[in-house]
């Protein structure tokens, strides 16, 4: 597990934006996953630029969502499927569970089918959510969860209530790629930011691993870098100033 600190979101979006641009460059046909939220925003806006600036080039690569909501026509204001056609615009196949399947279940099994169909993730890239979700795996979720139909958490819920225009609004389910599909990923790259993801990042890190705390389940990964910015680091104990923090030189800074 590898910790990298940048100063603020703003040093945030372009290191993101490399560290994708450079799978690509890596691997011209590379899978990735990914997901919405405002973590990633600023870096995908990068990548668009870069990608239009000829700067990037993704043309033979693929993107897979992780999650989306259900119940709902793709055209809602608020949902994954909204999101990327506004903040992506990246001319490569971005595939998406579609949010008003009659039977989500088995529209977000196919669609984890189609991830392995795919070859699998070369490099998913993930948020976390203030009660330590990643993509929508709510606390509760299990190490061996896979691709499934959920409830969301009224703190999730909330957190989409100004996407959708109301809280009444967004829908109480939501579709996701599980625990362990994402584990399958041959890299990770999670992405943090702000005061208020201090507290998940430092349960998801150094706490046990255990299903209270979904994205703790990611510390048994071997390729997976942690992108936080000094706010989203501040509560970790390698980072903490005296001998604790001496002796646990694990976070790097830039
Ligand atoms: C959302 C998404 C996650 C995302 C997380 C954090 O609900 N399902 O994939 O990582 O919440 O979002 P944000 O970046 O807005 O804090």
């Amino acid at each position: 597990m590898r910790i990298e600190v940048v100063a603020d979101e703003h040093a945030l979006a372009p290191r993101a934006a490399d560290l994708i641009c450079d799978a690509a460059l890596a691997k011209p046909d590379a899978v990735f996953g990914l997901p919405t939220g405002t973590t990633p925003l600023a870096a995908y806006a990068e990548i668009e630029r870069r990608v239009w600036g000829r700067r990037a080039d993704f043309s033979r690569a693929s993107a897979f969502a992780i999650d989306e909501f259900a119940g709902v026509p793709w055209s809602t204001p608020g949902t994954n499927s909204m999101f990327f056609r506004r903040h992506l615009r990246v001319p490569w196949p971005l595939h998406l569970p579609d949010p008003a399947a009659p039977d989500p279940e088995a529209e977000i099994r196919a669609f984890a089918g189609g991830v392995r169909a795919a070859g699998g993730f070369d490099l998913c890239v993930l948020g976390i959510g203030v009660n330590g979700h990643i993509a929508f795996n709510e606390p509760g979720s299990a190490r061996d969860s896979r691709a499934r139909l959920v409830s969301l958490t009224p703190e999730s819920r909330a957190a989409h209530a100004e996407a959708f225009g109301s809280l009444d609004a967004v829908p109480a389910r939501g579709m996701t790629l599980g625990v362990a599909d994402l584990l399958e990923a041959r890299a990770l790259l999670v992405l943090a930011q702000g005061d208020a993801k201090a507290a998940p990042v430092r349960d998801a890190l150094e706490g046990a691993m255990t299903a209270a705390v979904p994205a703790s389940w990611l510390q048994g990964h071997p390729d997976i870098l942690w992108l936080l910015d000094e706010a989203a680091a501040s509560r970790l104990d390698s980072r903490a100033p005296g001998p604790a923090g001496a002796a646990r030189p694990r976070a790097k800074k830039r």
